[in-house]
């Protein structure tokens, strides 16, 4: 069996990053599954489509015109890598994630990147749903308030505008709505390891998960270093 680290929190703790650090140090492939989601909603939204229609969704969802091969993500043809990184995207995300039939299509989809040598894969249910028997799974949280800032952070060394304010009002928002979902909401699966990242730095939570990585994985890790 593929081994499989899951890695699940909140948007804004630093998943992402976290998971692509974890997969390149022991080589293995990395699942941004969040980031599926934002292609839909960003391809919903640019086909005029109801966020909140799971019957016209569904269809979309089956077959989204979607290629991430390149280690860039290609919709209809075009590089939409940034794109899907706003937070209006997030917000789609988001909405499109909450239905049912939705998730249910792109399931097989996430299964699917479960191929050797490993897989880390980061986003709200891959330890509950998506690899329940995954052998290391990692919850990732820390407060609204720090995760807004860091976002503020970002937005604005990228000269674009930002309010902090807001940021916290939609993190909240966003949250909410994830959490609180009848299909797949964000939780901490009940053998997750659980890691708040308020008061670490980016490296520091790193060292932590591979300790836990080496406890769960000793050979592979010993074999990757
Ligand atoms: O991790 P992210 O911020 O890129 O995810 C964007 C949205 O997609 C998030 O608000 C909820 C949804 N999502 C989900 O429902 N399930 C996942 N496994 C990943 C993301």
């Amino acid at each position: 069996m593929t081994p499989i680290v899951t890695i699940d929190g909140p948007s804004g703790t630093g998943k992402g990053t976290l998971a692509t650090l974890v997969a390149q140090r022991l080589g293995w492939h990395a699942l941004d599954s969040g980031a599926l989601y934002r292609v839909l909603g960003l391809a919903a939204r640019r086909r005029g489509l109801a966020l909140d229609d799971p019957e016209a969704l569904r269809p979309l969802a089956e077959a989204l015109p979607v290629d991430f091969a390149s280690g860039r993500v290609i919709l209809d043809g075009e590089d939409v890598s940034e794109a899907i990184r706003a937070e209006e995207a997030g917000m789609a995300a988001s909405q499109v994630a909450a239905h049912p039939a939705v998730r249910d299509v792109l399931l097989d989809w996430q299964r699917r990147a479960a191929r050797p040598p490993g897989l880390v894969a980061d986003g709200r249910d891959m330890g509950t749903v998506v690899f329940p028997r995954a052998p290391l799974k990692i919850f990732l949280d820390a407060s609204p308030e720090i995760r807004a800032e860091r976002r503020y952070k970002q937005l604005k060394e990228k000269g674009l505008s930002a309010n902090l304010p807001k940021l916290i009002a939609d993190i909240r928002e966003r949250d909410m709505r994830d959490r609180t979902r009848p299909v797949a909401p964000l939780r901490a699966a009940e053998d997750a390891v659980l890691v708040d990242s308020t008061q670490m730095s980016i490296a520091e939570v790193f060292d932590r998960v591979l300790e836990e990585v080496r406890r769960v994985f000793p050979e592979l890790v010993a074999r990757s270093s």
